[in-house]
């Protein structure tokens, strides 16, 4: 591990090796929608309407000035906005025309790096989305100026036009093409053997221009899969795919193609589970359908992106203000199995609807580090880093469930015992007995959380005091030496 690493080693290895799947198993990743983070000049009054659909104003270095608001929330990794030049307004990043060329709006290529040595500097890995499903371009199809659309200058580059109708045919999501006449979207060929081969090429000049870490790969079921095994392995870097359906047997299976996929179908359950208060077995069958399923389930669970936000879905506290609820679906999140990502916004509780209402400015909040949830979030992640780092056997093991009823769930991930509850803020105090717990019988277990501290029973279970719906996470104290976490 670099980070283990003298400085000065540090920084040459940067050079030679890229960051894989195992270096990211232990990361936890912060998702910065660029426009939307901070201003150069730090200001926290800008005004930025998210109805207008325009820039906002946030820049790369105004990013790299704020990274101790992220790192001191327990990050280890950034993930930011597409970097390619775009079409006018299309402050989010995913309508490019160049993909030589980076975002002006953003800043320039030398902050970017700049960026990146920033981040590495702090032992932070830094995670660019990249779009190699299409360009775009402000006008009806029938109209593409391809002359503009810089490496893909020919129609050649791209499918025949066909329009999208049936979501249910593969080929058709794979060959036709997003958008209308607002904005069209021409779909890469990357079927074609040039095509890709210019794709691999930029993916591979793209990661070591900018030292980049990771890719967060946009649009990937409207590409064809056997594109990604040779592009990724081109980057030389660890690869995490959207694949936006809960459908688990339509997602999963994409794992077999690059290293990670976002965990949309266990997205799903988490909001019905903590959002909806539905039967906490949805996230028992949830989490089963990664592993039980053979080849329509997950390759390694401990490599998908967990998160239960992001830019494209209207946010947790949209549509409920209780805090425990969410501090369960967070505590889930953040010590799962997969590797967690956080969208900005969820620290300060914003509560914004369906894009673009959930793309709020992140500086309007003041960039507050004492709200409940920055807190929250930098505890959990505290308490994830700090045992990763002192147990081999941690990042490895996968979630168990030992027991669960419709309101609450214990779960086991090596020495982390987890109790969630969806039962919200206004759920009594109550005394839930734990059952299979297998802790030390005789030795004291602390509750991270709340930090209160319970004896174990001669079954290895204790007596847990149930508050208001708060989840608990409880550690034996001998695992939380060094921490500074509840005084250890
Ligand atoms: C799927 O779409 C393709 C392309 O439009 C078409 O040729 C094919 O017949 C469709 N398949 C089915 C089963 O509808
Ligand atoms: C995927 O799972 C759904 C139910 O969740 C089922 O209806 C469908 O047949 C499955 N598809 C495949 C290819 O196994
Ligand atoms: C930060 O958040 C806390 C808790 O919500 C609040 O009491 C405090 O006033 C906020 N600070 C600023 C500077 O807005
Ligand atoms: C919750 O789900 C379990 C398992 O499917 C079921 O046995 C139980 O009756 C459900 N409880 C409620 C309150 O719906």
């Amino acid at each position: 591990m670099r980070s283990l690493l003298p400085t000065a080693v540090t920084s040459l290895l940067q050079v030679c090796f890229a960051a894989d799947a195992a270096d990211w198993r232990s990361r936890s990743i912060y998702q910065v929608l660029t426009d939307r983070f901070s201003w150069t000049d730090g200001s926290t009054t800008a005004p930025c309407d998210v109805a207008n659909n325009m820039y906002c104003g946030g820049t790369w270095k105004g990013l790299e000035n704020k990274l101790e608001y992220i790192k001191n929330m327990g990050f280890t990794a950034v993930w930011i906005s597409p970097i390619t030049e775009q079409v006018a307004n299309a402050y989010h990043g995913y309508y490019q025309t160049d993909l030589y060329l980076v975002n002006s709006r953003f800043g320039t290529a030398e902050d970017l790096k700049s960026l990146a040595s920033t981040l590495h500097s702090k032992g932070m890995y830094l995670m660019v989305d990249i779009v190699p499903n299409h360009m775009a371009f402000p006008g009806c199809p029938d109209k593409v100026d391809y002359g503009h659309l810089g490496t893909f200058n020919h129609p050649d580059h791209f499918h025949s036009y066909c329009p999208m109708h049936n979501m249910e045919n593969q080929t058709e999501v794979e060959d036709c093409w997003l958008g209308d006449c607002s904005m069209t979207l021409p779909d890469i060929k990357t079927e074609n053997t040039q095509v890709a081969g210019e794709m691999n090429t930029w993916v591979k000049t793209l990661v070591s221009d900018y030292s980049i870490d990771g890719l967060r790969i946009d649009s990937v079921k409207n590409v064809n899969k056997d594109f990604f095994p040779p592009f990724c392995q081109s980057a030389g870097v660890f690869c995490m795919g959207e694949v936006s359906e809960g459908e688990a047997n339509y997602t999963y299976p994409y794992q077999s193609y690059m290293d990670s996929v976002l965990d949309y179908p266990l997205y799903y359950a988490v909001t019905r589970v903590f959002q909806q208060q539905s039967n906490m077995s949805d996230l028992v069958v949830g989490l089963a359908a990664c592993t039980e399923n053979g080849e329509m389930g997950c390759k390694d669970p401990t490599l998908l992106g967990t998160f239960f936000e992001n830019h494209d879905n209207p946010r947790f506290a949209h549509t409920t203000q209780d805090l425990s609820l969410v501090k369960n679906a967070l505590a889930f999140t953040l010590l799962g199995d997969g590797i967690p990502i956080v969208y900005q916004g969820q620290e300060q509780h914003y509560a914004g609807g369906d894009d673009p209402g959930c793309r709020e400015a992140l500086w309007l909040s003041g960039f507050n580090t004492t709200s409940p949830l920055y807190k929250h979030i930098a505890l959990l992640n505290n308490l994830r880093n700090h045992i990763a780092a002192h147990r081999s056997t941690y990042l490895g093991y996968q979630t168990r469930v030992l027991a669960y009823t419709a309101t609450e769930l214990q779960l086991r991930k090596d020495t982390i015992r987890i109790i969630l509850s969806n039962q919200g803020e206004k759920a009594p105090t109550w005394t839930l007995k734990t059952q299979g717990m297998e802790f030390e019988s005789g030795k004291t277990v602390v509750d991270v959380l709340s930090c209160a501290k319970y004896g174990v029973d001669g079954n290895g279970d204790a007596d847990v005091q149930m508050e208001a719906g708060e989840p608990v996470v409880l550690v034996d104290e001998s695992a939380l030496g060094g921490s500074s976490l509840c005084g250890y």
